[in-house]
């Protein structure tokens, strides 16, 4: 679709808003707290969550990060100025919220927190009981501070900063101690603050299916140890080499295949593809441990091979 950036707010240490409108101000589709748009700018696409309401129709806010060890993309957005033409994706939600839960923790590492703020938002709108736990290297870092200041948030959102020392830092063992199949839990951010977050809700007894989990980071980086390994593509019995240090999609187009991408980083999901024999070496951030261990599908962007061939259902 295309859209204009109608305004750019700076909402904390190089994080910034961009509200977003359609051609003539037409609508935008409506969404789910939780999903977000593919953005294309500068040849970059870049995924962002969706950081307002949902009920609020009409226009999208994204909640970026100028990140110093980005590849690009959020350089590129943050250079932005108001009146820029972009295309971006409809929503797509791979976080959605489960409304029939008794109890909703939220758990938002620094920029994290964009698509937990509409969830937050969801849910006080709806008057389900929630909490929303944020961490953030130092106050000034942490957006919708304003925001989390209102009625309904004030009470329910507990800030968590670096900066303030060893006794400011989240104890997850805490917040996680009272597993409960009527309890879900969404967790943002960074890799690290995830797995933290996975495996105190592991050790604490969490039921599987009640953690969620939306990685920003990238894939796992390729190995030295990484060596090629062969793709059959079932549909044509074409062979394709992937040599080490080139992914299977790269593989693929040097041989004239093309295979639908959008963040390359293992962490979208748009490249997804069944797995027909041989087993995967994943190395995404979008598949659940369930769906890893099933081995029946994989992102070729940033996965590889455990067996000398894989056949894919290309
Ligand atoms: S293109 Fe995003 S996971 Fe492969």
């Amino acid at each position: 679709m295309k859209v204009t950036l109608i305004r750019k707010v700076p909402v904390a240490t190089d994080i910034c808003v961009f509200e977003l409108a359609g051609a003539a101000d037409a609508p935008l589709p409506p969404f789910e707290a939780g999903a977000h748009i593919d953005v294309h700018v500068d040849g970059f696409v870049r995924q962002y969550s969706l950081c307002h309401r949902a009920t609020e129709a009409g226009r999208y806010h994204i909640g970026v990060l100028r990140d110093p060890a980005s590849r690009g993309g959020s350089a590129a957005m943050h250079a932005l100025e108001s009146g820029t033409h972009l295309e971006i994706s409809t929503p797509k939600n791979h976080f959605p919220l489960d409304t029939r839960a008794a109890h909703t923790l939220l758990l938002a590492g620094g920029i994290g927190i964009t698509p937990l703020i509409a969830m937050a938002e969801q849910l006080r709108e709806t008057g389900r009981s929630f909490e929303l736990h944020y961490c953030a290297r130092e106050p000034a870092r942490a957006a919708f501070r304003d925001r989390l200041a209102e009625p309904g948030f004030a009470g329910r959102t507990h800030f968590y900063f670096d900066s303030e020392g060893e006794e400011r830092r989240i104890d997850l063992q805490a917040v996680l101690a009272r597993p409960s199949a009527q309890t879900h839990v969404y967790v943002c951010g960074p890799a690290g603050f995830i797995e933290a977050v996975l495996a105190a809700a592991s050790a604490n007894g969490w039921p599987a299916q009640n953690v969620h989990r939306e990685y920003f980071g990238a894939a796992q980086p390729p190995r030295d140890a990484d060596g090629p390994f062969q793709v059959t593509l079932a549909r044509s019995g074409r062979i394709v080499e992937v040599p080490a240090g080139t992914t299977i999609v790269e593989a693929l187009r040097a041989g004239g295949v093309e295979v639908s991408v959008s963040c390359e980083q293992g962490v979208c999901g748009t490249c997804l593809t069944r797995v027909l024999s041989g087993e995967p070496d994943h190395r995404d951030v979008y598949l659940t441990d369930d769906e890893r261990a099933a081995n029946d599908q994989l992102l070729p962007c940033c996965s590889r091979a455990r067996t000398p061939m894989l056949v894919l259902d290309l």
